[in-house]
């Protein structure tokens, strides 16, 4: 496996590539949930390629940029170990310029939810997306449902831009206790722990609810909060396929989402119905 740090490196690297070429972006501090889109990507493409890249331009100001785990070493054995044919790890200086075009993406999509609580920040993933889908020249980029909103928009930008790559949405893996895996449960402490369950416990009792015939968004809202009752709740949506509200379970098209902080982590987490 190649480790490319630049992007003159990879440039280099891509040009005297044969075959299908998947890619798999992340911030690093993998996990099982990284290794699984790795693995799916392995599964399906000659070539790939992992990016990791703590992108600046999607964290707020006050967000946890500079203390957002950091595993090289770890990151590198991983990959290799999942069968990838090369990581880049770029430098910040390396990906950015003074002068660039501006990357917004659609307020409809980018401005509730996630984007409501981070504005800008999916202006931000798109920026980074649009420089990997074009140093890299994929076929294939493999995402996690863990990121539905991001997954959504990412798909928008590929149909609206004409982008020659096919976005591959992967399960969202788990934890036995069902918490979704994530690099920044690195930041739970111990006492944390039961208090982030409460999270994929109000989603999983939101889809037994639905199993047993409740069709009524507001009356599963409700429920869903009651478990989630002592933390920080952001927001607890449900949305169909194309992140309207809706009111009513559509069955194959809804998606129950939730985010909230367990003391200073905020966790998202949701499922597809
Ligand atoms: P990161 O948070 O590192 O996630 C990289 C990819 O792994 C995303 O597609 C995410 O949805 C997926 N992922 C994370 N946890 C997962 C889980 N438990 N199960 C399945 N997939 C999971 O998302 C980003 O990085 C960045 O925004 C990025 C797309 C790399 C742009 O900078």
């Amino acid at each position: 496996m190649k480790v490319i740090k630049s992007v003159d490196e990879l440039r280099e690297y891509v040009a005297g590539l044969n075959g299908s070429i998947g890619l798999v972006p992340t911030m690093g501090a993998l996990h099982e949930g990284h290794m699984s889109l790795i693995k799916r990507a392995v599964s399906e493409s000659k070539n790939v390629i992992v990016s990791i890249f703590v992108n600046p331009t999607q964290f707020l100001p006050d967000e946890d940029l500079h203390k957002y785990p950091r595993k090289e070493e770890a990151d590198i054995k991983i990959c290799e170990l999942c069968g990838a044919s090369a990581v880049f790890m770029p430098s910040a200086d390396d990906m950015y310029f003074e002068n660039e075009p501006c990357v917004i993406a659609p307020p409809k999509f980018a401005s509730i939810l996630e984007g409501k609580t981070r504005p800008g920040h999916f202006d931000g993933v798109l920026r980074v997306l649009t420089k990997l889908f074009n140093l890299t020249k994929a076929n294939r980029a493999y995402f996690g449902k863990k990121d539905a909103q991001q997954l959504l928009i990412v798909k928008n930008m590929v149909k609206t831009m004409f982008l020659n790559i096919e976005i591959i949405a992967c399960e969202i893996i788990r934890e036995s206790d069902g918490l979704a895996l994530s690099s920044r449960n690195a930041y739970l402490k111990e006492i944390d722990k039961c208090n982030a369950l409460r999270l994929s416990r109000s989603l999983f009792n939101a889809s037994n609810m639905i199993k047993n015939g409740e069709t009524d968004a507001a009356k599963i809202k409700e429920s869903m909060l009651n478990t989630l009752e002592p933390l920080e709740v952001d927001y607890v949506a449900i949305v169909d396929r194309e992140f309207n509200e809706i009111s009513n379970i559509k069955l194959t098209d809804t998606i129950i989402l939730v985010a909230a902080k367990v003391g200073n982590t905020r966790l998202i987490d949701n499922i597809w119905i």
